[in-house]
């Protein structure tokens, strides 16, 4: 399973990079207006700490004609951009032809297995199901992974399911038992999924009882 995290934070980018464990990042519109930098500059900058990575970068107008050259632009940013395009009558057909045209495409803001059926079809690379959004309005967000994830098994399609609008680490285990591809999310639950107390218990013992023991390893 591939982990993303979900930010407009080049620093939070880096971080989780030197981890080691990052596969890729998603940003929104919403996120680069708050990380208090340029677009263009704030996402060149994630593309060059995680080169081997997938970083999303979002269209902002609502035509055909303006997502297709907004995508244009942003594909000449870096090489592993990968082109956020809205779950839309327009950002279909938009979807179809970059995808034919070799720009990978992470179809956004879909809520539905029958919008996840459109987006497979006209070849997104990443599929993004939000789930915190559902959750919010008393809906179960992750029986919507369940049924995309289905669907994409079923039929085959080369599309990869990210969880996305993660909220807390249970989130992301569910989105580990329904087995889909990837789950995105903000650092603070990145840090979170290392938390476990008896990690820490365990750490405490095992340090004191070699110390006791006055034992060295060189
Ligand atoms: C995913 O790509 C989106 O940027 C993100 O997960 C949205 O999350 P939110 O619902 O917390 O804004």
């Amino acid at each position: 399973m591939k982990l993303f995290v979900d930010t407009g934070q080049v620093e939070e980018v880096q971080q989780a990079a030197q981890w080691g464990i990052l596969d890729g990042v998603t940003t929104n519109p919403s996120l680069i207006a708050q990380s208090g930098r340029g677009f263009k500059e704030t996402v060149q900058a994630m593309c060059e700490i995680l080169p081997e990575g997938a970083i999303s970068a979002e269209v902002v107008s609502a035509t055909e004609s303006e997502m297709l050259r907004e995508a244009y632009e942003i594909a000449t940013w870096a090489p592993n951009i990968v082109i956020k395009v809205p779950m839309t009558k327009a950002g279909i057909p938009v979807t179809s032809r970059l995808t034919s045209e070799g720009i990978r495409v992470n179809m956004t803001l879909v809520f539905s297995v029958s919008q996840a059926l459109l987006a497979a079809k006209a070849g997104a690379t990443f599929i993004s199901v939000f789930v915190g959004r559902v959750d919010d309005i008393s809906n179960d967000g992750m029986n919507t992974i369940e049924e995309v994830v289905g669907m994409v098994d079923t039929y085959g399609f080369d599309s990869e399911v990210l969880v996305a609008s993660i909220r807390h680490p249970m989130h992301v285990v569910e989105s580990i038992r329904l087995g889909a591809h990837i789950a995105t999310m903000p650092f603070k639950i990145m840090q979170q999924m290392f938390a476990h107390p008896l990690s820490d218990i365990g750490l405490e013992r095992f340090t004191e009882d070699w110390r006791k023991a006055g034992l060295s390893i060189f």
